[in-house]
């Protein structure tokens, strides 16, 4: 629990206790340095050393320390050995390092009330710094975009000694008490705390931080993943239709999460962004214990729509650690995504297998049951790419030992798998059982590498396998160690084709307070459990993804570790799930704003149980939830041991063949789905995109969560999520026209809904006019098989009658791409003509054979087919059509067919077996100018 003084409540009513002394202020290396002091009585003055670090991605850096923790300078309770300082290295994990060197600022004036600082290419970022009571404000383009402890909430809970109070009797010199003159201070939960029968020593006493941030202007914020609540985030201070308490951050293991709720979830990525149609700017609140955020919004101005606006007033609180705060300016989501990537990194770029169709559940029984799967899969021509392993593949909850019985031949069944290209994924969790003999304790105990409770012995507690320990991934030996487990030659029962997931790593403890460890337990560096708390999923993930990267020598494959528990910077790591969701239609729906959430928030490689994980899916829901789940980035089905089995072919017909569709969807555009995620690893942008990312500009889209883009594709796509539902309305928030993906049925109108059909064997998706993307069109049994083979493009002509999209390819396998192994397209199409060119960056001399290897190695994988959407009339009667830079044979032509519109649907065109290599530069020549001002 968090505790908060009154002090500064008590002095709000006569001003805030923290002033920053002017005398301390100083500029270093491009830096502010300074001390807030805290006044808690006449004598007292509490030192907080202040830096504000103004960095080269136009960002602010806002630090605050406590001076006395900082020298050792406390005392800590029951002979306590743990750190003294307030925790300061999520940084270190959270951070990559680029983005922080200080930028150069153009003005700093020390004023006798408060100091400014301006800053950017173009001046365009200023900042005041007040002193007394100490606040900033920060301000872009001369406009206040961001304040901070506007309201005096800011607090620091400074170290102070425990007084023991006298215990009076009860009623005893009742006559002699006296009220104090300032409201006391509640110290019930600052020296120790009771919860579930554990008791927190808390034995650095009370060290929680607070601060208020407003957004001026802001009605909509986003962010905070993650929660089971809308895209645009509720207000938390009660009233109709707003929770009444705030967003909470402690990673938990929560038993049948509740959706609409502010409850705290599996991971924490502490990261807003407030948008309105001329701003976007971003607060990082980097702290890995227990944090709340507290949202209200207040209307200003006049009711009449004259100069009245909504401000967003936000209040942060963490339970310990420094106060490390990044506010961040833009001018659109995008370019914030870019910056906030700058700072915790970019999604690894994944293999093609991890984009496509996973089917899991708990469990398959034995490796015969695996291989099963697998052909009836290819019996029901249901492509996938991968099989799960929950649990009881293990010896009795033993990870790294197969259980004889049951999966006598792993190896067997994996070599099946392979022969079409298909991976396993095995579950390994951060919980090791405590049984004598079993080597992975042992080894885990006599190298000293688990987590220890407050008395300095190995914490103990209980989770799947029974008692357990807990390998302390902050530790770099543990780390080191774990990677020594998954060499071929050392893990038995694994080959090339097997990667992992690991799960219960908030860490999940059954027997635990909050279903999780004790914050007084002992990390590696001496550092309690509370201060890291929401960065432990991270850390064991992080060590499972470095120990798939070196597990042979020579071998260059990107790992895939999918991971439960997440903190900011897990997107450079894997992929993340939604965890123990239900098999009902709310959980469907809730599904989408949270995927769409984590691409807010920097981790946009996310997906949701598909057909519910609790309880058994009616066929129309399974059937639904697939065609949902198919544009999930993470796009994996998955059932709890209790459920009925549902593998897809299981159900019958229709429902059967309506799921192999949607997957076989997914599979055809599997390219787009590769470029996107190319976007998310070089942009930190998501993958897919609310409607207020893709059209900042339009309000009423701000709170728009149902409906979503696939990329920079064009493609909008609004699942069914309710039962029996049979149409659909989609916002369209632009003047472009929309086409069936289908029947090319046309929709226009800015501004407005417009009704799409959708029985059940519908999916709702619509191609946004004006853009250009990649399809593979021949199905196949797993995306390797699908590697050579060629490509449509379908280019969808806007109102302009011009069309651009691009395309990214590699080996989908090896980090050849980084070393220019790869490539990037940008097709356009326009005047009556398509090209090719090539957008890749230019490779050092050093890659220049790795890049033409790898060409040469696409030389034969050509485009087969454009579809031409929107086609202008003036192709009608046209049948071929002129190529140039093509591959071979034809003589420079390519045969074309014209489609007339009809009933409500746009005309098409078929360019058939162009012969050009999707590598190389080319051009086709429609003959006649296609533009709609050329056609008028
Ligand atoms: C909890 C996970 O959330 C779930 O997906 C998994 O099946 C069980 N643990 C068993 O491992």
């Amino acid at each position: 629990m968090i505790s908060r003084d009154v002090i500064s409540l008590a002095f709000g009513q006569q001003g805030s206790p923290y002033r920053l002394d002017p005398n301390t202020i100083r500029m270093k290396n491009g830096q502010i340095e300074g001390t807030i002091l805290k006044t808690t009585s006449e004598k007292e003055k509490i030192k907080l050393p202040l830096v504000v670090t103004f960095l080269d991605s136009g960002s602010t850096r806002i630090q605050v320390d406590e001076e006395k923790r900082q020298k050792g300078d406390i005392e800590l309770r029951h002979d306590s050995k743990v750190r003294k300082e307030r925790y300061n290295e999520a940084a270190g994990w959270s951070l990559t390092g680029a983005g922080l060197q200080p930028q150069k600022l153009s003005k700093f004036d020390k004023g006798a009330k408060s100091t400014t600082v301006t800053w950017g290419s173009s001046n365009q970022f200023s900042v005041i710094i007040t002193y007394a009571p100490f606040g900033i404000e920060l301000f872009a383009n001369d406009k206040k975009q961001v304040v901070l402890n506007e309201r005096g909430f800011f607090n620091f809970e400074h170290w102070r000694p425990k007084v023991e109070k006298p215990v009076t009797e009860e009623g005893k010199d009742e006559d002699k008490k006296v009220e104090p003159l300032v409201p006391q201070e509640d110290e019930s939960t600052w020296w120790e705390e009771t919860f579930g029968g554990n008791t927190d020593t808390k034995p650095r006493g009370p060290e929680s931080i607070s601060m208020d941030i407003s957004f001026p202007g802001f009605s909509h914020v986003y962010g905070l993943p993650e929660h089971a609540g809308p895209l645009s985030l509720k207000q938390t201070r009660g009233g109709e239709s707003n929770y009444d308490q705030p967003y909470r951050f402690f990673n938990a293991d929560v038993f049948e999460y509740e959706l609409d709720n502010p409850m705290t979830l599996y991971g924490a990525i502490p990261f807003m962004q407030a948008h309105n149609k001329d701003f976007t700017v971003g607060v990082f609140w980097l702290n890995a214990a227990e944090t709340w955020v507290d949202i209200v919004k207040t209307q200003q101005g006049t009711t009449m729509g004259l100069g009245g606006h909504t401000d967003t007033l936000t209040h942060w609180f963490s339970e310990s650690g420094v106060m490390d705060i990044f506010v961040m300016l833009t001018q659109s989501p995008k370019e914030l995504s870019q910056k906030y990537a700058e700072l915790t990194g970019y999604t690894a770029m994944p293999q093609m297998f991890a984009i496509a169709y996973h089917q899991c559940r708990w469990n398959y029984v034995s490796d015969e049951d695996v291989k099963d799967v697998d052909r009836k899969f290819d019996k029901h021509n249901i492509p996938y790419d991968v099989i799960w392993l929950d649990l009881e593949y293990t010896d009795d909850k033993q990870y790294f030992v197969w259980d004889q019985d049951n999966f006598p031949d792993p190896i067997g069944m994996e070599k099946q798998l392979d022969e079409h290209e298909r991976k396993l994924v095995i579950i390994i969790d951060p919980h090791i059982k405590n049984k004598a003999g079993y080597q992975i304790v042992e080894e885990l105990k006599s190298k000293d590498l688990a987590v220890k409770n407050k008395d300095g012995n190995f914490f103990e507690g209980w989770c799947w396998p029974g008692s357990s320990h807990w390998i302390d991934c902050f530790n770099p030996a543990a780390r080191e160690w774990w990677k020594s487990l998954f060499p071929y030659n050392k893990m038995k029962g694994v080959q090339s084709n097997v990667w992992i997931w690991n799960d219960m790593n908030e860490p999940s403890v059954f027997n635990g307070p909050e279903v999780s460890m004790p914050r007084d337990n002992v990390h590696y560096g001496n550092w309690e459990h509370r201060d890291v708390h929401n960065l432990n999923g991270m850390t064991f993930h992080n060590a499972t993804h470095h120990a798939l990267v070196s597990r042979a020598k020579g071998e260059s494959v990107r790992p895939f570790v999918l991971t439960r528990s997440f903190f900011a910077g897990s997107q450079r790591l894997g992929a993340m799930w939604t965890g123990d969701n239900q098999a009902s239609w709310p959980h469907l729906a809730a599904s989408i704003p949270m995927v769409l959430n984590q691409g807010v928030a920097g981790f946009p490689f996310a997906g949701a149980d598909v057909g519910g994980f609790f309880g058994n899916p009616s066929k129309e829901l399974q059937t639904r939830w697939y065609q949902a789940g198919a544009f999930y980035p993470f796009f994996r089905a998955h059932a709890h041991i209790d459920t009925r089995r549902r593998e897809p072919y299981l159900l019958g017909e229709p429902y059967t063949e309506i799921m192999a569709q949607a997957v076989r969807l997914r599979y055809s555009l599997l390219p787009s789905w590769y470029t996107a995620f190319r976007e998310a690893a070089t942009e930190g942008v998501p993958i897919v995109r609310a409607q207020y990312y893709v059209h900042p500009h339009d309000e009423a889209g701000f709170d728009i969560d149902d409906q979503f883009y696939i990329g920079s594709t064009g493609l909008l796509v609004k699942p069914v999520v309710t039962e029996g539902g049979e149409s659909v309305d989609i916002y369209l928030a632009d003047d472009e026209t929309y086409f069936d993906y289908s029947t090319y049925k046309t929709y226009s109108g800015a501004g407005k809904r417009h009704s799409v059909t959708a029985p059940l064997d519908k999916i709702p998706l619509l191609m946004q006019g004006g853009n250009i993307f990649a399809r593979k069109d021949r199905p196949r049994r797993s995306s390797g098989l699908m590697k050579f083979d060629p490509y449509t493009l379908v280019v969808v002509l806007g109102r302009d009658g011009r069309a651009d999209g691009e395309l990214y390819i590699d080996d989908g396998e090896t980090y050849d791409f980084e070393h220019g192994g790869y490539i990037h397209r940008n097709f356009t199409f326009g005047n009556g003509s398509l090209k090719s060119q090539d957008v890749s960056s230019s490779v050092s001399t050093k890659d220049t054979k790795k890049k033409a290897v790898y060409l040469k190695t696409m030389d034969n994988v050509l485009v087969e087919r454009i579809i031409i959407v929107n086609a202008p009339k003036s192709l009608e009667g046209k049948s071929e059509v002129k190529v140039t830079g093509q591959s071979s044979k034809s003589g420079g032509t390519a045969s074309m067919s014209y489609h007339v519109a009809k009933d409500g649907n746009a005309a098409w065109a078929v360019i058939r077996n162009p012969a050009v290599k999707i590598g190389a530069d080319w051009s086709i020549d429609l003959g006649v100018n296609t533009d709609a001002k050329g056609e008028l």
